[in-house]
């Protein structure tokens, strides 16, 4: 899928292999999330690298209490209403609850999200039980994003939203699902709510490039739910997250202070 922007004609589109030569580069990545063609120009018109429709619509824009009940026709929706506001940046679609859970399921559904949707990436939660789905994905051609840590469609498995990875095994887990996921093809990893100390382990040891999420500042990388950043997410935001708003003239300023901030090292501080 194609679209020419004027404003923008010239910039060079971002592809996975950028996302990789700005971590050999030591340059950050700015990732945000959007759900819809408006947001996703102005991430666009702001230099935002990789625009991720994020499952977390189920939250945001449905207002569910996880994201669980998302589908992969809400999330080919909604990928498609935002490639048509992004030219230059990376359009990732999260793959939905167990829409990966056999390797011909996520075929099916990254051919929904890619064909249909007009996303260049898609990204799943997991550790060793999503190895096999992305090692045959990545084998026929769909790149792939993975997401360890806190992993918000296993909510109701884990009890609540809290950082993962703090005790030595489940460290030591998370670092080997982390190599196992680069082994299996994955181009890029999120790291949600993991020690700072442990993604940068992690970020050290491996080859693709890590976006962190309330892990620190020495990822490849960072990550943030739109509306969390705007400070319009109704109820408790959690601690690791930033109004960028607070002190924005407007939503453009906004996204400009989180890309330039995160570019200078500025945000996320050192605890
Ligand atoms: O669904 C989402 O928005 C995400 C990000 C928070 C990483 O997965």
């Amino acid at each position: 899928m194609s679209h020419q922007n004027p404003k923008l004609s010239g910039a060079k589109a971002v592809t996975v292999e950028t996302l990789q030569e700005m971590k050999r580069a030591g340059q950050k990545i700015v990732c945000l999330t959007a759900y819809d063609a408006s947001f996703g120009s102005i991430l666009d018109e702001a230099g935002v690298d990789v625009v991720l429709v994020g499952d977390s619509l189920g939250n945001v824009i449905q207002g569910h209490d996880t994201t669980v009940p998302v589908t992969v026709d809400d999330m080919s929706y909604h990928t498609e209403c935002v490639s048509r506001g992004v030219h230059r940046g990376l359009l990732v679609a999260d793959m939905p609850f167990l829409s990966f859970a056999t390797p011909d399921r996520a075929v099916d559904a990254a051919v929904c999200l890619m064909g249909g949707g007009g996303a260049a990436m898609v990204k799943l939660e997991g550790g060793e039980p999503v190895l096999e789905a992305v090692r045959v994905m990545s084998q026929h051609g769909v790149p792939v994003m993975g997401h360890l840590g806190l992993l918000p469609q296993s909510i109701n498995q884990l009890g609540g939203y809290r950082m993962q990875g703090k005790s030595k095994a489940g460290a030591e887990r998370l670092l080997r699902d982390a190599r196992s996921l680069e082994e299996a093809g994955a181009r890029a990893l999120v790291l949600e709510c993991v020690p700072a100390d442990l993604a940068r382990e992690i970020t050290a040891a491996l080859g693709i490039p890590t976006i962190g999420i309330g892990a620190g500042p020495d990822c490849d990388g960072q990550v943030l739910v739109l509306y969390d950043m705007l400070g319009i997410t109704p109820g408790k935001k959690p601690r690791f997250v930033k109004d960028f708003m607070a002190g924005a003239g407007s939503v453009r300023e906004a996204v400009a202070a989180f890309a330039s901030q995160i570019r200078s090292g500025a945000w996320p501080e050192r605890d």
